[in-house]
């Protein structure tokens, strides 16, 4: 896949798979922006750091203004920044945690996504790819808020497919399983945990944060250009053994 000559937004890419995404969007020629809360030790030439919080509008308008001063267009937008659940029932939830994984997963994503869109619109060209979960799916006790989020974005990214359709721009998600990052690996370096939860997978591994980048950038590129509204499902088959 060759992104020369394109500027691509990657959320989240100080850590996890969308660090992954920045890298192997770099080692494809792309220009890269990442906005992540945090600050990145991603040294490329190509690569340009926000450290924003994406639930922040006007600090999300300012960089999106900048960015296109600076780089003339934007051609794609890979939404990876994310937390995960609160990790009690939900009527145990508090407003702060349910606000906290509405406002990030769900909320921040509409925020940079309405943003980059509109950069698009202008150029009658665009590709933008969510980051959903299996969770949004197949469920598990005690992850209320996040279910809610992921499933959110399974819906808002149909929707917000629809609503570019006339200006040559497409959204779809992915819905990656579990996958080796920052978020998990307290979880997946417990070596019983991770034992347990490959017997969970029909591929019988977890996957690493490139093997769902891979799958992002399939999705930004032309090579998907008939693929719209969709999530794709990267869990080594995980979905369907359930
Ligand atoms: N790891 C998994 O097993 C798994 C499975 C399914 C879906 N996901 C989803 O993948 C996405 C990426 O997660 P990951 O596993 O790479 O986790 P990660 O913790 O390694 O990376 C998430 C990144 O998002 C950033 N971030 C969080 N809140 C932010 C905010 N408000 N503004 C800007 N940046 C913010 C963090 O600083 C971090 O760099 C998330 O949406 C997550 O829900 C992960």
């Amino acid at each position: 896949m060759n992104f020369t000559g394109k500027t691509i937004l990657v959320s989240g890419s100080a850590s996890g798979i969308g660090r992954s995404c920045a890298e192997l969007l770099l080692e494809n020629g792309a220009s890269v922006v990442g906005l992540d809360i945090n600050q990145s030790t991603i040294t490329n030439e190509r690569y340009r750091h926000y450290p924003i919080d994406i639930r922040d509008e006007h600090k999300v308008t300012d960089a999106i203004d900048e960015i296109e001063a600076l780089y003339g267009k934007i051609d794609g937008l890979a939404n990876c920044a994310g937390v995960y659940a609160s990790s009690v029932p939900f009527y145990e939830l508090n407003m702060e945690d349910w606000n906290k994984v509405i406002s990030t997963n769900l909320t921040g994503l509409f925020i940079l996504t309405k943003h980059a869109a509109k950069k698009m619109i202008k150029n009658n060209r665009g590709t933008i790819v969510n980051i959903s979960c299996i969770r949004s799916k197949i469920f598990r006790p005690d992850m209320a808020d996040y279910a809610a989020s992921k499933g959110g974005v399974v819906a808002l990214t149909s929707a917000m497919a629809l609503d570019l359709q006339d200006y040559n721009i497409r959204v779809n998600s992915v819905a990656p399983g579990f996958t080796y990052t920052g978020m998990t690996a307290d979880a997946f370096d417990n070596p019983e945990v991770k034992a347990y939860s490959e017997t969970l997978i029909p591929a019988r591994k977890i996957a690493s944060s490139a093997d769902i980048a891979k799958v992002i950038l399939f999705l930004l590129s032309d090579m998907a250009d008939y693929i719209n509204g969709e999530t794709i499902f990267v869990d080594g088959g995980f979905k369907i053994s359930k």
